[in-house]
């Protein structure tokens, strides 16, 4: 019977495959259960020796037993380590992430450099009055210069603003000087699109008033400004020109060398000027005192899509809003 149960032991495979055999012998109606049974009609002698013999083949067959279901239970845990077992030296699943559009991006360097220099930056409003995009502006209905700002119209008079000048009548309106903003956001002109106009861009107005102003601190100020965009070597230069609400007025440019190419040269980037005192007098009328009487300020104006298609070598001002992946991918390796 050893033999017997020691070969059946070892031959199953799983668990209730041995406890199957295991009420075989050892179970109420077991093998050898039954043999103790007969113990009961032996000798006293016959009794002891023959017990004695079953009960360490008992104990035998119980060790068996143990050891074979720990063996058992220790093989299907390896299966199942090795089943669930995770490599962690895979490659992981990269998931698509977002990034900012370049020009958000140079607006926000553009934030960066003005806080730096103590300016608060502000926002105004895309849909415009005439009284604040011209008329606050010193540019009257009949003004020529009106046809340099064709926009778009609203049918109850009002219109997509043209420039982000109109704030700085509606900030001097609303606060009292010393101050210092930028006005970063969106434009629109009635334009024919090519490679270098859009109906919709993108401007930064910039305004400081206060008792004594001047020129060269619009110079040093656009001077810093370039610096931080276009690095340490950038020069500024003023070209004389005319807005209505500027005198004098200068266009600038930043002389630019070009780390790609190694060529260098002048480019325009906005216009700027000491305010008019008309400006000024155009907003104390809208605030019905006379708080900006005599105060003194500069005013500039940049092209945010010229600072990306200069600084990045973008070819093409439409390129920033045909959402072109493409296109727009290029520049995020840059953002994080
Ligand atoms: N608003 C002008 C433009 O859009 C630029 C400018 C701003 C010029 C401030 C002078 C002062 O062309």
């Amino acid at each position: 019977m050893v033999n017997e149960a020691t070969l059946e032991i070892n031959q199953a495979a799983t668990l209730p495959e041995l406890q199957e055999i295991r009420v075989k012998y050892l179970g109420k109606k077991g093998l050898l259960t039954a043999e103790l049974k007969t113990l009961a009609n032996l000798t006293p002698d016959e009794k002891r020796i023959k017990g004695a013999a079953l009960n360490i083949l008992k104990n035998e067959l119980e060790t068996l037993f143990d050891a074979r279901e720990a063996g058992l239970k220790d093989a299907a845990l390896t299966a199942r380590l090795s089943s669930e077992a995770l490599d962690v030296t895979l490659p992981g699943t990269r998931f698509q992430t977002g990034g900012f559009h370049l020009l958000t991006r140079i607006i926000d360097d553009l934030a960066t450099i003005y806080k730096a220099l103590g300016y608060q930056v502000v926002q105004g409003q895309e849909v415009e009055t005439e009284l604040y995009n011209f008329d606050a502006l010193n540019i009257p209905s009949w003004h020529p210069a009106r046809d340099l700002w064709d926009t778009f119209w609203l049918t109850d008079g009002r219109l997509l603003r043209t420039h982000t000048s109109p704030m700085q009548a509606r900030f001097m309106q609303a606060f009292a000087p010393p101050f210092k903003i930028v006005v970063p956001g969106k434009t629109y002109r009635f334009e024919a699109v090519d490679a270098t106009h859009e109906s919709m861009f993108h401007q930064l107005e910039g305004l400081a008033v206060s008792d004594d102003i001047t020129m060269s601190d619009l110079k040093g100020t656009l001077e810093e400004m370039a610096k931080g965009l276009f690095g340490e070597r950038t020069k500024i230069r003023f070209q004389p020109s005319y807005y209505p609400f500027t005198e004098p007025s200068a266009d600038f440019a930043v002389y630019w060398e070009n780390p790609r190419t190694g060529t260098s040269k002048w480019l325009e980037l906005g216009g700027s000027g000491m305010v008019h005192p008309r400006v000024f007098e155009e907003v104390c009328k809208l605030r019905g005192d006379t708080v900006y009487a005599g105060k003194r300020g500069f005013a500039f104006g940049l092209g945010i899509e010229r600072v990306a298609m200069i600084k990045y070598g973008v070819p093409d001002i439409r390129y920033f809003f045909q959402n072109d992946l493409r296109v727009l991918q290029q520049f995020r390796g840059e953002l994080e």
